[in-house]
């Protein structure tokens, strides 16, 4: 099969992008003409209702070889580890974490190799997320894959990905994010032998940069940071299969031709990726250690003002400079539940035991914080120097509604039987003054 290649990015998020692989595809002053150019058909893709406020719309013009419609009928189709049953298990309160996957060994692409962790809510009710990890040792094949349930936000922790899509080719790495929106028709091939990372699929409303506050115009997340593909197609016929995922299982239809055949497009409903390292980290200058939300990349909003339906936030790089201050993450317990991993590095509030690939869990209420050598370690640190984190970038998911572990996540060999005591060495050090 043809390969795609990136035609390059356009910079922005939400804009309204025009690209066209072909010069003169894309018509001038109305969407739909009687017979649109090159002999293509004109498709729209909404993301949001027709009627939703103007500031939130998003819709994209396709102008493409075929409809979207032309295919055979879908059938179900069986899958050994996605899905989005998050009531088949009791959640626990219970800190729970998970070591990396290990890599398969049998052919297996970007949909085989997807197993669900976690989750809440679902497609039908349109709020929550799907938290799954994939791992990948060689490229869809012939095979094409959407999903109309969520948005997906995809996190390579091990080799590199190109996703083609129907609006062109996003080429990821370890320490990107690849943003698939819903419906959007993709193939993953892989850029490296192996692959392996975290996809969250939000089934709420889309993930938009937080708003900035007192931050001002500029911090966290840029706008001009985020790119979205130009336009690239490809026309290639054969006997193909294309896979949706739809109210939380897998359907599969024969299809004659690749989706991938936009030859050019406009609007503001569009994959993107960003890379994480360029994040604009905040922090205290003076003392104390702000909320995690200070880390907030993208936000997922709920109908309840500032209660997000899921915030993704990293740790990235930085500098520690915080004065008569615990320097690490405090500890603490969250009426928002929160699901981390590592793409890289260490992260600064456990010593071991958390390793990139990994994920860890802390579910509404449940105490956590910094494992015992890191809080001795911490208490005893010289604070006229700064400390700097280099060399690591975690993650975090959180949602408001508390997240489910699956049972298979609940029965992997990967979870780990002995993380709480992490925090069992913690010492008494109390000493009330003697009388
Ligand atoms: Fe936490």
């Amino acid at each position: 099969m043809a390969t795609i290649v990136s035609n390059g990015y356009q910079s922005g998020f939400g804009n309204e992008f025009a690209s066209e692989a072909i010069p003169g595809t894309l018509p001038q002053g109305q969407n739909s003409p009687q017979r649109a150019a090159h002999g293509l058909y004109a498709e729209q893709l909404s993301g949001t209702a027709f009627t939703a406020p103007r500031h939130g719309n998003r819709r994209s013009w396709l102008y493409r070889i075929r409809p979207a419609a032309v295919h055979a009928p879908f059938r179900p189709l069986a899958h050994a580890g996605l899905h989005n049953r998050f009531d088949e298990a009791p959640a626990t309160p219970n800190p729970l974490r998970w070591d990396p996957l290990p890599l398969a060994d049998a052919p297996t692409d970007f949909v085989d190799g997807l197993v669900t962790l976690a989750g809440n809510g679902g497609a039908g009710e349109q709020a929550g997320i799907g938290i799954h990890v994939y791992t990948a040792n060689r490229s869809m094949q012939g095979r094409f894959f959407y999903d109309a349930d969520g948005e997906l936000l995809i996190l390579p922790q091990l080799g590199r990905l190109r996703i083609a899509t129907e609006l062109g080719v996003l080429d990821v790495e370890p320490q990107e994010i690849a943003l698939i929106p819903r419906g959007v028709r993709f193939r993953v091939e892989l850029l490296d032998d192996a692959a392996r990372g975290y996809v969250c699929e939000n089934f709420g409303a889309l993930l938009n940069l937080p708003e900035l506050g007192p931050i001002g115009s500029n911090g966290l997340a840029n706008a001009r940071d985020f790119l979205t593909p130009h336009a690239a197609y490809e026309d290639v016929e054969g006997d193909f299969e294309l896979i949706a995922k739809f109210q939380g299982t897998l359907w599969s239809a024969k299809i004659g031709h690749s989706p991938l055949d936009v030859v050019g497009w406009h609007g503001n409903y569009a994959p993107y990726k960003y890379d994480l390292r360029r994040f604009n980290t905040i922090g205290s200058i003076s003392y104390d250690h702000p909320d995690p939300s200070i880390f907030t990349v993208l936000t997922s909003p709920s109908d309840t003002p500032g209660t997000a339906n899921l915030d993704f936030a990293i740790f990235p790089p930085r500098w520690l400079v915080a004065q008569h201050t615990f320097r690490p993450p405090w500890f603490h317990r969250n009426v928002a539940s929160e699901f981390m991993g590592l793409i890289t590095g260490v992260y600064d509030a456990k010593a071991e035991g958390f390793v990139p690939g990994g994920a860890s869990l802390h579910n509404c209420m449940s105490g956590h914080g910094p494992d015992a050598a890191t809080f001795e370690k911490a208490s005893a640190a010289d604070l006229a120097k700064p400390d700097v984190i280099g060399g690591t970038m975690a993650f975090m998911f959180e949602t408001r509604k508390v997240i489910r572990p699956t049972q298979q996540a609940l029965a992997s060999p990967q979870l780990q039987a002995n993380y709480h005591e992490c925090w069992q060495g913690i010492a008494k050090h109390f000493h009330p003054p003697q009388a």
